[in-house]
């Protein structure tokens, strides 16, 4: 085991070589391969003064070092090989190493490893070390040349192919880059091809890379890929800029994709869809991810981070891009609206609880535990506001200057702020806190009418977090528009920039009091507190022209009905059900709103809602709160929704265009309403007559909603069993409509199932994961959901930390819940601690969340 180290972004020193070029050689063999790797390295300007040369390395075999062709006395351990200084030239000299590595047994799929028997790599953050002796960090970059030996019939690297012959093939990459976008792939594999020009006329030859069969679902992750080319283009000036784009689909994959130089490497399930197999939100999922692994060949590869706390630079603004391309090809506004749900659910989460830290961290253990949603969604965010602040005109062109200044560069976060102080003559110092404060702020509205004037009274409160009690007001970009009460806009969106933590803002000449829509957009990432005015969420659902807010009304209505009747035990309230028919049965309305608006909001979400009201949360009254809630819109919404029923079923032939999408999901969650009354008659036929997945998921989720569908789960299981993917969604259904008290037994079942492979890590996230998303079920107060996940956190550890770690985030709200929960979540986390070999991945995690009760 290696040794838990603090790294500080204060400590940064730049690397003391330059390497000007890396030739390797892969003699590729499951349990042997053999890594030859050349560097031409020279003292690095940068840090005057002889220095010994420190390579990182792991799990390396040695065996041999020469420093310009002549034997060279290395000093390894177990993370390094180290040159002394005095045996090494004061100039530029050449480092050939020979390695032995075991892809074969390497189950942590981080570095050389096999899927399926293929070959594939994953370098970032810190992979590489296990392939080489090299410096792995970001701002050491170099022109990579490979070789690759190998029978297998399909041999890929970076870059450009340059010669291939019977058993080899050879990659040359013009731009330098860092380690962690190294890639390498070996297989028999099956192309999916395609052509693209790029605007200036470079011909790119294009290529999906799957296992023999899969090549007719490659189709729509080719279009996504040409259509986000074209857009980076048009939208960024941003062109491509190698003659072949590869993509590779792997079974065996810790995250979502990777974007490695011209050739990014893909968890399959990102990739692969027909009508058959994926859903509507697999579509929109492969579209954004397919974009964001491409935009980073901009931002993250041409320019990339100086060190992984900048990881935000080039993953806040790369998850920015790509919530764009995904407004510009669907709906805007729903698109926008699914986001703030996914930023509010995990992100929010995260900064919430103890393991929260801010977008750009100033001290990891663990680099791999720094994935966070913090560093992705809210560092997108963070852009968003910026581009808010400055204007769209400014925005282009502090990235016109941002580009053209740092192409080449390992870059920071002042190197980003200062291209837009810069181009906007602007001072961000405040600014910057978004990037050093952790936590989400509260931002609390109260208004007044008097005299003919209307003012808006904002306070912010930025919560401690854990190792920040104190923390300064930030600039908040609060984006509002007025109404008269007869539903008119009266002030058009304008947009207000709260500075101090206190500010009011006047609005003169109405001829009433308006009624206010406040944070149009999620113009900002905090908790709008604000009691509104009685009626007040139901009018702006009703008027409000901004998409978000309009949402936004509604969906605060229905917490506030959820948490009264889990706190209370109130009835369901009239004027939600009123509110919700009215919008349900507007036809003027786009269908994938009109379904966006009666999906409730998730148990997680009203408990952290129940939690900043300084309450405790319990998880078996909010759901039965949610239930009811359900049960009386179902009555409610009845007829209605058999007529949308109806009027959606149609036998168009399936696109996955958003417009169809759209009156799909509309049409489902008619069908979940429905089934609660009429026993599963309709679903059961929607389920038998599907043509999609959406629609055969969509039956089957409406049926286990309403407890049936026993038959249903034998007939998909016995269509789909031989498709991984495909049968995730039918573990995950279970766990998630399984009674509380049940949710953890169904979850053990399941893995017992024969063939269900838990050291995948698709897999064991779906049913795991599944679980801790059953908040009622993973946080009954039993502890049988705290324990069999801690079961098998410690089960994968040993084998994959990666995953481990990701996944024992499920344990991050614990502080919250009452003292019975907390010591049965304790005793969990300490179990987990107490392991003798436990990671040290899993370590620091366990260890930060237990830091918290
Ligand atoms: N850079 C990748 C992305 O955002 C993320 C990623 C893929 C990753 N695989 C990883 C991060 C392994 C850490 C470890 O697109
Ligand atoms: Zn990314």
């Amino acid at each position: 085991m290696t040794e838990q180290k603090t790294v500080h972004l204060a400590d940064y020193q730049p690397y003391t070589h330059v390497v000007d070029s890396v030739d390797l050689t892969f003699g590729l063999s499951p349990t042997a391969t053999r890594v030859k790797a050349r560097l031409s390295l020279r003292p690095n300007p940068a840090r005057p003064g002889r220095h010994d040369l420190r390579l990182d390395g792991e799990g390396l075999t040695l065996i041999s070092c020469t420093v310009d062709g002549t034997p060279a006395a290395a000093s390894v351990d177990a993370s390094s090989l180290t040159l002394f200084a005095k045996d090494l030239p004061d100039g530029p000299f050449t480092l050939d190493t020979e390695v032995e590595i075991a892809p074969q047994a390497n189950t942590a799929l981080e570095g050389l490893y096999m899927s399926n028997g293929m070959y594939c790599t994953q370098c970032e953050a810190e992979g590489f070390r296990k392939i080489t002796y090299y410096p792995d960090r970001p701002d050491v970059m170099s022109r990579f040349k490979v070789r690759i030996e190998s029978d297998l019939p399909v041999l890929l690297s970076n870059g450009n192919p340059t010669a291939s012959g019977a058993g080899w093939a050879e990659w040359n990459d013009p731009w330098p880059k860092p380690a962690y976008l190294f890639a390498l792939v070996a297989g028999d594999l099956r192309a999916h091809s395609a052509k693209f020009a790029t605007a200036s006329g470079r011909p790119v030859d294009l290529h999906i890379w799957v296992r023999p069969g899969d090549e007719d679902r490659c189709a729509y992750a080719m279009d996504s890929l040409i259509r986000s080319m074209r857009w980076d283009e048009q939208v960024y000036g941003r062109e491509y800029d190698l003659d072949v784009f590869n993509i590779v689909a792997v079974d065996d994959f810790n995250m979502g994709a990777m974007e490695n130089k011209g050739l990014n490497i893909f968890n399959s399930r990102y990739v692969l869809a027909s009508p058959e197999t994926a859903t509507d939100d697999d579509y929109t999922r492969i579209e954004a991810i397919i974009a964001h692994e491409y935009f980073h060949n901009w931002t993250g590869n041409r320019i990339t981070c100086r060190d992984w706390f900048q990881l935000c630079l080039k993953e806040g603004l790369t998850v920015f891009r790509d919530h764009q391309f995904s407004g510009d090809m669907r709906s805007a506004a729903v698109r926008r609206i699914e986001d703030v749900v996914t930023l509010r659910s995990r992100q929010f989460r995260e900064d919430d609880g103890p393991l929260a830290h801010p977008v750009r961290p100033e001290s990891f253990v663990e680099i791999n535990n720094f994935y966070t949603a913090t560093v992705y969604e809210k560092g997108a965010e963070v852009i968003g506001m910026l581009k808010s602040l400055v204007g769209d005109g400014a925005y282009k062109r502090a990235l016109e200057l941002y580009f053209d200044r740092h192409d080449g560069d390992a870059a920071t976060i002042e190197d980003w702020l200062k291209v837009f102080e810069d181009a906007t003559d602007r001072d961000l110092s405040q600014f910057k806190l978004w990037y050093s404060q952790a936590g989400t702020p509260r931002l609390k509205v109260t208004d007044a009418w008097e005299n003919g004037v209307y003012t808006l009274t904002f306070t912010q409160k930025n919560p401690p977090t854990p190792g920040q009690a104190e923390k300064q007001p930030k600039v908040i970009p609060i984006k509002v528009g007025l109404l008269n009460p007869n539903g008119d806009e009266v002030v058009p969106t304008i947009m207000l920039e709260m500075t101090r933590a206190k500010q009011s803002f006047r609005f003169e000449g109405l001829a009433a009091k308006p009624v206010p829509s406040i944070l149009r957009g999620f113009s900002a990432p905090v908790v709008l507190d604000r009691k509104p005015a009685p009626g007040e969420h139901a009018f702006l659902l009703a008027h409000d022209t901004d998409p978000f807010n309009k949402w936004e009304a509604g969906r605060a209505l229905a917490k506030e009905v959820m948490a009264e009747i889990a706190l209370k035990g109130t009835p369901v309230r009239s004027d939600w059900l009123d509110a919700l028919a009215a919008v349900t049965f507007d036809d003027t309305l786009d269908p994938a709103f009109r379904a966006l608006c009666l999906r409730l909001p998730g148990e997680d979400e009203i408990a952290q809602t129940i939690h900043a009201m300084g309450r405790i949360p319990d998880p078996a009254k909010i759901h039965a709160a949610r239930r009811e809630m359900s049960g009386a819109l179902a009555i409610r919404l009845g007829d209605g929704l058999a007529r949308i029923y109806k009027e959606l079923d149609d036998n168009a032939p399936f696109s996955p265009s958003a417009a169809q999408a759209g009156r799909r999901a509309l049409k489902i969650a008619a069908l979940q309403f429905l089934t609660r009354r009429d026993g599963g008659k309709l679903a059961a036929s929607a389920f038998a007559r599907a043509r999609s997945m959406t629609e055969e998921i969509g039956a089957l989720a409406a049926l286990l909603d309403a407890h049936q569908g026993q038959a249903e789960l034998i007939s998909f299981a016995a269509r789909w069993g031989r498709d991984a993917n495909v049968m995730d969604k039918w573990y995950a259904l279970q766990i998630a409509y399984a009674e509380p008290g049940d949710a953890a037994a169904v979850a053990d079942r399941l893995i017992q199932t024969t063939g269900f492979d838990w050291k995948n890590p698709n897999r064991f996230r779906t049913v795991i994961g599944a679980l801790a998303a059953n908040h009622a079920g993973f946080h009954h107060r039993s502890g049988a959901g705290y324990r069999l996940v801690a079961d098998w956190l410690l089960k994968l550890d040993p084998l994959n930390p990666q995953t481990a770690a990701r996944v024992s985030t499920a344990f991050e709200t614990w502080p919250r819940y009452d003292a019975t929960r907390r010591k049965r979540a304790r005793k969990e986390l300490e179990r987990m601690l107490a392991a003798p070999a436990l990671s040290g991945d899993l370590r620091e995690m366990v260890e930060r969340m237990l830091a918290a009760g």
